[in-house]
């Protein structure tokens, strides 16, 4: 294999499209493929069809290079690349706990019938252990080239911070089953190895348990202080005093250790429920069962947020306009699959009050899953004539509001901080009256 492979990146989604604009940053020739032509008449105009800060720019740095092309036919892709990056989704199956596989195996099959020359597949997409082998086996039956090889690279980007992350991993981890393989996904990855990335060369069910086990930790650390917020409320502690003093043990760490209304996303929540469900079938889900209670805690976040707001409310939510700041399921995001605060703006809905939701970036995708919701453009227009006030996404805008500033402009001074990011004592002292998860 040469030093630098021609690559090519199946799936344009979040991380698709990142890594294909990422590895031609690194100095590789990409094509990405996306069976969805809308998506690639937008990335082939230059646009990227989704929010990621960087990402746009890093796109028009590079449309016009020669080195970036995007095509909805795989045969171009099976002709031009020696590496095949497969990254669709595994979202979760309707109703159910289970990974939809559908995607990945649309992708693997499609690709492999037109793969007529040696090449290495390297499935990114997030998937129950075991996945890997059935891909290889696939490989095996379906390419006309007996020489096709199948990797598992999972991918850990966290989106908002996508471009930083696929250009410095804090690790890269291949699971391979050759020697051939495993140099030439190093080759597939050298600017960053020779960056001092750590690698982990493994088999592929620990590569693909390596992704859905570290998804688990990252869940269970919220739920954990989320639990603790929980006992907090309890007894008249401070969950955010509580998670800067353990936080300063250094084998726990204050990162992930914020309380507040829970993950979202669309990873998190899916990819444990996933993981339920394969450990049952592989016979070990009370290995898991903890992860019921990490998703049984996050999602009780969500109905205290609503209790909160029932108390400010003097038990009603009826006939009252309420204020929702944000609808991502995290800042520097336009995401709202399974978003805490869009779920909890259509809860208070449905319990009567007339929600007016204002998020910097999420509000058009909100509006096709929330269409009953009242949308504007400003915090001023959320927050005029309100009678409460929910803090539900800590956007930069929301965490810098000034409370006299946001107070003159409502009815009433009620607010809930469902990200514990503002100042009790400082709102508290312009009249407010203050509400947040896990602090007195
Ligand atoms: C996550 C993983 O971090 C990433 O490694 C993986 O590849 C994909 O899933 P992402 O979904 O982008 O990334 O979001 P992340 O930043 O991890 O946040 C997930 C959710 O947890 C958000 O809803 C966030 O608000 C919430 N969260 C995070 C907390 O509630 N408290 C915290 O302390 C941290």
């Amino acid at each position: 294999m040469s030093e630098r492979p021609r690559l090519s990146v199946i799936g344009t989604g979040y991380l698709g499209a990142t890594h294909a604009v990422c590895m031609v940053e690194l100095g590789y020739e990409v094509i990405g493929l996306d069976v969805d032509h809308a998506k690639i008449d937008a990335l082939r105009a230059g646009q990227i069809p989704f929010f990621e800060p960087g990402l746009p720019e890093l796109l028009a740095k590079h449309m016009d290079s020669g080195k970036l092309r995007f095509t909805t036919d795989y045969a171009e892709v099976a002709e031009f690349a020696d590496v095949h990056f497969v990254c669709v989704g595994t979202p979760q199956k309707q109703g159910q706990y289970a990974a939809d596989l559908t995607y990945v195996e649309a992708a693997f099959t499609s690709l492999a019938q037109h793969l007529t020359r040696r090449a290495l597949v390297v499935g990114k997409s997030t998937v129950p252990a075991g996945t890997a082998a059935r891909m290889a086996q696939l490989l095996a039956d379906v390419s006309p080239n007996k020489d096709v090889e199948l990797a598992w690279n999972p991918e850990f980007l966290r989106e908002g911070f996508a471009v930083e992350d696929t250009l410095r991993p804090d690790r890269l981890v291949f699971g391979v089953h050759s020697e051939w393989a495993e140099q030439t996904i190093r080759s597939a990855f050298a600017p960053v190895i020779e960056n001092g990335c750590p690698v982990i060369v493994t088999d592929y069910a620990t590569a693909e348990l390596v992704k859905v086990a570290a998804n688990s930790f990252l869940a269970t650390k919220i739920s954990f202080i989320n639990a603790m917020a929980e006992v907090c409320e309890a007894t008249g502690a401070d969950v955010t005093q509580l998670a800067d003093a353990i936080g300063h043990d250094a084998r726990i760490g204050r990162r992930f250790l914020n309380a507040g209304l829970g993950f979202g996303g669309g990873c998190l929540p899916k990819d444990i429920r996933a993981f339920i469900a394969r450990a049952g079938e592989l016979g070990v889900d009370q290995a898991v069962s903890f992860l019921r209670d990490v998703d049984e805690i996050n999602l009780r976040r969500r109905a205290r947020t609503v209790e909160l707001g029932l108390d400010l409310n003097d038990g009603s939510y009826r006939g009252t306009k309420v204020a929702v700041l944000g609808a991502a399921f995290k800042p520097n995001s336009d995401d709202v699959r399974d978003s805490p605060a869009l779920d909890v703006a259509a809860s208070i809905a449905r319990r009567g009050a007339e929600v007016y939701l204002y998020d910097p970036e999420a509000n058009a995708n909100a509006a096709k899953r929330h269409p009953e919701l009242t949308y504007v453009n400003t915090l001023d227009e959320a927050v005029s004539g309100a009678d409460l006030v929910m803090l539900l996404t800590e956007w930069n805008e929301f965490r810098q509001m000034d409370p006299e500033f946001i107070g003159s402009k409502v009815n009433k001074r009620n607010i809930v901080d469902g990200r514990n990011v503002l100042d009790p004592v400082q709102w508290r002292g312009a009249g407010w009256v203050y509400r947040s998860l896990g602090r007195p």
